[in-house]
């Protein structure tokens, strides 16, 4: 019988953060369903990138990439896409354009660590290495946004 792999508590807080990269994308999408301005929806990008995105990359490649080394095929697969994502999120011009490739990106970055990556790290990862991801992550933090544009209700309240 199939049977998934159990995401390791250790990984379960990486993976939540994950759940709000997928929301960055259906807020993108809502944004232009909505016909927010690019420019309030930039706003939120960037701020998110700055504050989930840079510091989540980070935790990857300082604490789980190297369980699987860095010339690994699938590691190289993972710091490219941070790369190319780092790319998008900071241009400067083809904003529209570029919020259209970080949604459709950015799902795709997600769907692989969650499907394919992760269970490889896991699955390679001492007990210690678990640990440390563990104690680590306690120490990013997070922060709320106030321009709720993806909220229709509100977007009274925004203008
Ligand atoms: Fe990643
Ligand atoms: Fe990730």
């Amino acid at each position: 019988m199939y049977k998934p792999i159990k995401r390791h508590k250790a990984l379960q807080p990486v993976s939540r953060e994950h759940h709000f990269g997928l929301l960055l994308s259906w807020k993108i999408r809502q944004g232009f369903k909505l016909n927010i301005e690019v420019k309030r929806i930039k706003a939120y990008t960037d701020w998110f990138w700055t504050h989930h995105l840079v510091p989540h990359f980070n935790f990857e490649e300082q604490y789980m990439f190297p369980i699987l080394r860095n010339n690994h095929n699938l590691i190289k697969r993972a710091i490219k896409e941070h790369n190319r994502l780092q790319r998008l999120f900071t241009a400067i011009d083809k904003i529209e354009r570029n919020l259209w490739l970080i949604e459709e990106e950015l799902v795709a970055h997600i769907r692989f660590e969650e499907r394919i990556l992760f269970k490889e790290i896991q699955g390679n990862a001492t007990k210690q290495q678990l640990e440390i991801i563990e104690q680590e992550h306690e120490k990013v933090i997070t922060e709320e946004w106030q321009d709720q544009f993806w909220l229709k209700n509100l977007k009274h309240l925004n203008q």
